[in-house]
Order: structure tokens, then sequence, then C-alpha cells
């Protein structure tokens, strides 16, 4: 019994060494590294850097339009029951009585041809029966904001009264209530303002729409909306596109990845089917399984770009689709050859051009600018060969109508010489440490690069810190290889992070309905990119340890250098830094730092700053200064030199 019990003890003894070693490993580690030595030849550069070198790669996935930035409200509000049977949920007052079903027959538009019977058995005013909608995994409410709302309906009966109103899901307490006119047999939208008074911020609220009095009721597209980014109709939340804003991008990505594809060609993005009044847009069964309305259409990813001054990288549909359907180069694809064509014509033709004007009636009269088009996404993984005859398709096309585009290909081409390939990369923080010169020895006289989906992918929905030491030492290889590299793209960049919002784990920003955050990745992706520089500085390291890694460059016309400086492993490395080339070094340079105590350290939606980067002024003794860089770590030092 005794030593049974000693052995035990030594037992969970040793079990709990083995796990403080363990964590140990991961931890900071207060043993310094060897000095090393970076000597930087302010005087020479080896490149330019790519003024377009940061920007975002976007998609519908993971909740990242419907429950995430565009500001629809609303879940499900064009009953495509086959996808949630439970956004709609029947609500009876008192002695109310009824029952819902998707009709077929009705609808108010020919792309929206079904609707949602509701047959009111029994209601009055005073026991009316409801419909309620909880929105994406709630919905948001701040003090003394303003809502507006919009559905189509009609009735049987004259008479039928409809009234729209918000409530909070914990004490049932109406926040806003709007009563709409008396509905009539034919369809007709009907609009509403609701505001909120001074409720407590929260997003457990649910829109109800009810009726008052027994009759058969049919409803479609019901929107819900309140304040959105500079305030556009149709627009954006706030608080993700202030995040986006922080970052600088330079360019979106869109629509796409997967969804451009869709699963069958018929679920491609098909551009023309997400333009004009949402009752004309009929949606789309997304790759990432879940529906889409396109009520955030081409245009509204143009305005995206627009609010956020990044140029759109325009990705066209390639006639392939994720099920290994392809149409072959030919005739049989001319159809989405003109389709594209046209579409570049939406983006920047002016308004007497066809679909200049069309973008015009849209709303939008002023053309954006476009210098890139991407044919496709990830070609590679057509199994019938067929990309290199479609690219020849589209290239020749795009080039003959528009010679000053630069188009990218998505797969490595023989029959045209691309402008831009576009490479992705998934991979853990080991893969990056070991491959940041991935991009030194590349041939300077191929095709441009475009770095357009990558990602450290650690950590859940969100990466960890170890994931962002991964992608700042990846970004160190970009930044130093961005005379060849004009873009670079981190994928995916949203991430719903309620139960099922998930398609893709490890994602760059995380929100709720109510809030939002950024992974340690997210402050990486935004030191790299506002602190860019215009070229690339001469300089050499010796003596680090082989988890350190670094760029320099500078901002001719801001008299600065930026050094970026990773260290992603657990000791301090202690860095002599020798200037040469400059004339006049200024005393006090800038600092930011993302650290963290092990790699596992993350952000979430309750604790959205736990890693996040903290700025500070440091003393640069002259041309010859030391520094000490903390383990697990990133920095920007920021030198304003002459
Ligand atoms: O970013 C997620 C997916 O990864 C993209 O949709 C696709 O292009 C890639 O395979």
């Amino acid at each position: 019994m005794r030593s049974n019990g000693i052995a035990r003890v030594l037992c969970v003894a040793m079990a709990g060494l083995a796990l403080v070693l363990a964590s140990h490993a991961q931890q900071t580690n207060s043993q310094p590294l060897a000095t090393a030595t970076l000597t930087i030849d302010a005087s020479k550069t080896l490149g330019k850097v790519s003024p377009t070198l940061y920007g975002l790669m976007t998609e519908e996935i993971n909740y990242s339009y419907e429950g995430g930035i565009y500001g629809e409200l609303v879940q499900n509000g064009t009953f495509q029951w086959a996808w949630d049977e439970a956004t709609w949920i029947v609500t009876p007052r008192g002695t109310a009585r009824g029952s819902i079903r998707l009709d077929k027959t009705t609808g108010p538009s020919a792309a929206l041809p079904t609707s949602l019977q509701v047959t009111v058995t029994q209601a009055d005013a005073a026991n009316p029966l409801g419909l309620r909608n909880e929105g994406w995994w709630g919905i948001p409410v701040r003090p003394n904001e303003t809502f507006h709302g919009s559905l189509y309906a009609k009735a049987d009966s004259i008479g039928m009264e409809m009234k729209v109103s918000l409530i909070a899901n914990d004490t049932g307490k109406v926040i806003a209530t709007a009563a709409l006119p008396p509905l009539g047999p034919d369809w007709k939208q009907y609009t509403f303002t609701l505001h909120a008074g001074g409720v407590a911020a929260s997003s457990r609220n649910q829109l109800i729409v009810e009726f008052n009095r027994p009759g058969a009721v049919w409803l479609q597209l019901a929107s819900f909306f309140g304040p959105t980014y500079h305030d556009r109709v149709n627009g954006n939340r706030i608080d993700i596109m202030d995040m986006l804003a922080a970052m600088h991008p330079a360019f979106l990505r869109m629509p796409g990845g997967n969804y451009l594809e869709g699963d069958h060609i018929n679920e491609r993005f098909d551009w023309k089917k997400t333009i004009g009044p949402l009752v004309d847009r009929p949606g789309h069964r997304s790759p990432w399984n879940y529906w889409s309305t396109d009520g955030f259409g081409l245009l509204e990813y143009l305005e995206w770009c627009e609010d956020l001054h990044m140029q759109p990288v325009l990705a066209v549909y390639a006639g392939y689709s994720l099920r290994q359907e392809f149409v072959a180069p030919g005739s049989a694809l001319e159809p989405y050859v003109q389709d594209a064509v046209d579409e570049i014509e939406y983006v920047t033709g002016d308004v007497n051009t066809k679909w200049g004007a069309q973008r015009a009636k849209d709303g939008h009269p002023a053309s954006f600018p476009l210098t890139y088009v991407e044919i496709g996404n990830e070609d590679f993984f057509d199994h019938s060969n067929s990309y290199d005859g479609r690219f020849a398709q589209f290239y020749d096309a795009i080039k003959k109508k528009y010679p000053a585009l630069q188009v990218i290909a998505t797969a490595p081409v023989k029959s045209r010489t691309p402008d831009v390939l576009d490479e992705h990369y998934y991979r853990r923080a080991e893969e990056f440490f070991a491959d940041v010169h991935h991009y030194d020895a590349t041939d300077r006289n191929g095709p441009k690069i475009f770095v357009g989906e990558w990602a450290t992918r650690e950590g859940t929905p969100t990466t960890s810190f170890g994931a962002a030491l991964g992608d700042a030492a990846w970004m160190t290889g970009l930044e130093r290889n961005s005379d060849i590299i004009v873009m670079s793209s981190y994928a995916p960049l949203f991430v719903n992070v309620n139960p099922g919002g998930m398609q893709w784990r490890s994602d760059l920003i995380g929100y709720d309905a109510f809030s939002s955050y950024g992974s340690p990745s997210y402050y990486a992706q935004a030191m790299f990119a506002n602190h860019i520089g215009t070229e690339v500085v001469a300089s050499g390291l010796t003596g680090a340890g082989d988890r350190f890694f670094y760029s320099v460059t500078r901002d001719a016309a801001k008299r600065v250098l930026y050094l970026k400086l990773v260290n992603a492993s657990s000791s301090t490395q202690q860095l002599k830094i020798s200037l040469d080339g400059v004339k006049d070094v200024k005393s006090t340079a800038k600092l930011v730092t993302l650290s963290a105590a092990t790699t596992a350290e993350t952000n979430s939606i309750n604790d959205p700053r736990r890693v996040a980067p903290v700025e500070s002024t440091v003393k640069v003794a002259g041309k010859e200064f030391e520094r000490t860089v903390p383990g697990y770590s990133i920095q920007v030092l920021e030198i304003s030199a002459q």
C-alpha cells in the first residue's frame, strides 16, 4: 500500500514536472542569446518596396459578410428554408394562433419568386401572431441608435396590419416599435424606422413582425440595418471597418477564394446577379455551405474599397468550379470571357459605356481604379488541365480591350506569360521560419508575384501569438523581396466566433454581433503595413540565433529607417546595430513591440487586447547602438536618419 502511495506521489510529481517543462518550452527564457551584429548601409538600396505590398483578401467564408462586415442584421431575410429553418420562429401572444410555410408560387420579383406564407388563424390587436428573427447570433443595439428596415409583403384580406418591433431578449421589453400601413393584395415594399432610446448596449435582442387579425400574409426580403460606416445605405459594420482602416491596406482581392468559383458552375459568383436593387438579386449557395443573399454584391465590394482607399484586385470567374466542373476553352468559354470583360467595364467604364451606365444607375456614376485582374482561383486544382487554354482566352480578350491591365494567373501557364502569378501558403510557424528566404533567389525576369493567400495556421478561431511570429518572420522575407512581390494578403480575413460560425480555423479578425477583435497576427500585419517604407536597404546580420528574423527598409521622403525585428526564440536577443551611410541620426526613435510570455497566448472576444502592440520611445546613441530584443517579440524600430 505504502510503496504504491509513494509511486503515485512520484508519478504525480513527475507528471507535474513534465507539465512545467512542457509549458516552460513555450515561455520566454531569461537566458539571453549571444550578441548579434546588424550592419545597415543606408546609402545602398537593394530595390523598391512595392507600395501595394500589404492588402486584404476576402470572400464569403466564416460568415464574413452576412453575419460579419455587411450591416444587414436579419438572418435569412429571403427565406432560404433549406439552409436554416430556425431563423424565423412563430411567436403567438395570448390566444393568437398560426403557422408558416414556404410558398414557391409567389414572390415580389423574378429573382425572388418564393415567399414566406404566414397563415394567421386567430389574432387580434391584443393577441397578435408574431414571427421573430434573432439576427446573426443576436441583434446589436446601443443607446439612442436609429435602425432602418424594410420588407415586401401582401395579404389576402383587406385591413391586415403589420407591426415591427425590436425586443430585448432578457426582459421581453419592447425597445422600439413601428406600425406599418394596412397590407394590400399586391406585393409592395414597406419601410420603417426604429429609434432605440436609453437602452443598455447589448446584442441580446430580436426583431419581431406581428399581425393583428386572421388571414394569410406573404413576406419576402426582410432587412434591418443599424448605423453603418460612412452612413452608407446597405453599408458595412463600423467597428470592423475601423479595424481594417487601421491596417491601411493597399488593395482588396475579391470576391475569392473558393467563393468566386462555387462548388458548381451555377454556384459561381455570377456578378451580374449581385447588382441593382436587392429585390433583383436571387442569391446563391456558397461553397462554405450557407446561403448568400448577395445583398453584399459587386458594387458593395467596390464601395468597401472606396471607403478604405484600397484598389480592388478583381478576380473573375474563369470557367472552373470546385467539384471539378470546368468549361473547355473555345466557344463554350466565350460567354464567361465576355462576362469578365463586362465586369471590368462595370468597374472602370465611364457612364457612356453599357456597364458604366449600369453602375451609374446602381448609384455610383464614378468609375473605380483597377490595375489587376485575376483569372480564377487556385486553378492548379483543376484536374482537367484546362487552365492554360482558359487563361489564354481570358488574357487575350482582356488585353485586347484593356492593354494596361495587369493579368494575374493562379497557376503556372505556358500559353501566355502572365504579368503576375498568385501563390498561396498555409503553413505552421516552423515552416515559415525555415522558408524566410523563399523568394531571395526568385528569377527577377519572370512574372511578378502576388502572395494572394497565406497564413500561419496556429490557434483557433483566431490565431495565437506563435502564429504571429511565423507571420512576421515570413513578412520579413516578403518585404526584402518586394521588388518582385507586388502584393500579399493574409487569409482568411474574418471569422464569426459564435458556435457554427467558423468553416476555416485560424483567422485574422474575430467578432460576434456586438464587437470585434484582432488576433496577434492582425497586429503583426498592421505593424508591418504601417511602417512599410519605399526601399529595401542593404544590411547584414551575423551571430543571431536561428529564430531571429529581420528586414530593413526606409522611406526616402520621410527620411526614416524601419527595422523589423522578429525574435521567435524564447530567449532575448542582444543586438549591436551599426548604421552606415547616414550623416545624422535622431537620438529618439519610435519602438512598437508586440510580445507575449508564451506562443499560445492569444486574443479573444472576451479578452480582445491581451496581446497588443505597445508604443514607446527609445534612445539611439548615434550610429552604433545596442538593443535588447525580448524573447517572443515582434518589434518595429523607426529611426529618423539623414
Ligand atoms: O482561405 C480559405 C480558402 O483557401 C480559399 O477559399 C481558397 O482559395 C484556399 O484554398
